[in-house]
């Protein structure tokens, strides 16, 4: 095999260590920084900081390529194409902080060897304004559509590479899309705004089609159709296509909500008003809450009511809590007098101090034990597979299940005697 590139990687979160990983199974050697002390030393000796499918094994397999350091010397001697992967979290304006990125690269100096090769999601023209001060330095975007629990998979298979560049890293940009090869996708090669905001755009989009449906789900409730059949149907539709359509308690997670916030905000920054994701953001925050109602309609008021929260992490097969639908739901039915207890196959040592008051449990069976009604937040397969027709409806004090993804057998839930309630049915 002849010998590729090695590459660096700065910041080694979510994204950067899948990224670091993913790098190193293609044959290169990765030299991945961090000023986290205790997670280099612990990634060093193979311990993996999160939980990702998949990843353990590409780490381990690859352990010899991967090079895990706090020195950004280290990465500047051995790597020329830096791939920044810190974080941007949104500030409270809803605009991305963008303090970690220029951290990064007020280290990196400027010299011409050497590239930024950006994969942290940033406002459009941020690429611009880097490269104004850093004239010899090579720029490109390369936006990261990877999935949380199953990145190792979206990496290897993506639908398309992004790479972004101006005619003075023309050089770097060819070399970045040269890496992903292998990989046999469509290459998008575009300028550096462009590329920027197809990253945000297309998460603005998936999101704006996660409100569509979840609205078209709250109209079905009052109208009698069923948004599993809707989103069937519309779905085979090649023009709107079966992803993205599945109606639930909102959507949650480190992406979506920051990127369509800042989306928003970039827009009103430049004097353009973006009615459209104002309305994904409402709808989204109202979606969040609606099992409170469909607890009310059958319990009447909630006030030491025992609910038991399946699920915290924002979505299944993650350890992910940011913006999780159950942490506004803990609180909400607190605040309505509730107790509550929750259970989270992965998420709950991430979750614990998040939760206020609610009651951690052990198990599932335990969450439910007692509870005058569960609400199923986050679809783990291990939800569906529980006894609920034996063991579950035995120790539930009231058979009222809130399926908030659409996830259970209805049918078989009903016919066990439960009052079940999903979403848009
Ligand atoms: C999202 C994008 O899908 C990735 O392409 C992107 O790279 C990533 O953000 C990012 O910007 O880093 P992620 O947030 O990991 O990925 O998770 P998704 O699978 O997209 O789910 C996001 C949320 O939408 C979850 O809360 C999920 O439950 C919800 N969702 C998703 C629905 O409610 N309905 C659906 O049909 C699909």
């Amino acid at each position: 095999m002849a010998e590729r590139e090695p590459i660096g990687v700065v910041g080694v979160g979510w994204v950067g260590l899948c990224t670091a990983a993913c790098f190193a199974e293609l044959g290169h050697h990765v030299y991945a920084r961090d000023i986290v002390a205790e997670k280099v030393a612990a990634l060093g000796r193979g311990e993996v900081p999160m939980h990702e499918p998949g990843l353990p094994e590409l780490l381990a397999r690859n352990a010899e390529r991967l090079h895990f350091t706090t020195e950004m010397g280290e990465v500047l001697d051995n790597a020329r194409l830096l791939f920044v992967c810190v974080d941007t979290p949104p500030t409270y304006s809803g605009d991305a902080d963008l303090s970690r990125v220029e951290a990064v690269v007020a280290e990196l100096g400027d010299s011409e060897d050497h590239a930024i090769v950006m994969k942290s999601t940033v406002p459009v023209g941020t690429g611009r304004a880097i490269q104004r001060r850093r004239e010899r330095l090579g720029y490109v975007s390369n936006p990261e559509f990877l999935k949380e629990g199953s990145a190792v998979d979206d990496f290897m298979r993506p639908d398309r590479v992004v790479v972004g560049a101006g005619e003075h890293s023309d050089g770097f940009a060819g070399r970045v899309a040269a890496l992903y090869e292998p990989l046999d996708a469509p290459i998008v090669r575009t300028d550096v705004a462009s590329a920027e905001m197809i990253k945000l755009a297309s998460n603005a989009f998936l999101a704006t089609k996660i409100s569509f449906i979840n609205e078209i789900a709250n109209v079905s409730e009052e109208l009698g159709a069923d948004v599993n059949e809707v989103a069937r149907g519309m779905g085979l539709d090649e023009r709107i296509g079966d992803k993205f359509l599945k109606a639930g308690l909102g959507f949650g997670g480190s992406c979506f909500p920051k990127d369509v916030s800042a989306l928003k905000q970039l827009a009103g920054n430049s004097g353009y008003h973006f009615q459209l994701l104002n309305s994904v953001i409402e709808v989204n925050d109202l979606q969040k809450r609606r099992a409170i109602g469909k607890l009310q309609k059958h319990l009447g008021s909630l006030v030491n009511r025992e609910i038991a929260l399946l699920g915290v992490a924002f979505k299944p097969h993650t350890d992910d809590i940011r913006e999780a639908t159950a942490l506004v739901l803990a609180a909400r039915l607190q605040s309505e007098g509730a107790h509550v207890r929750v259970f989270d196959p992965v998420a709950l040592e991430n979750a614990e101090e998040l939760l206020g008051g609610a009651r951690i449990a052990g198990t599932a069976l335990d969450a439910l034990d007692g509870a005058d009604a569960a609400v199923l937040v986050t679809e783990w397969p291990e939800f569906a597979e529980l006894d609920w027709a034996g063991e579950v409806r035995g120790r539930m004090a009231q058979p009222v299940v809130v399926d908030g993804r659409n996830f259970l057998d209805r049918e078989a839930l009903e016919a066990a005697g439960f009052t079940y309630e999903g979403i848009g049915r």
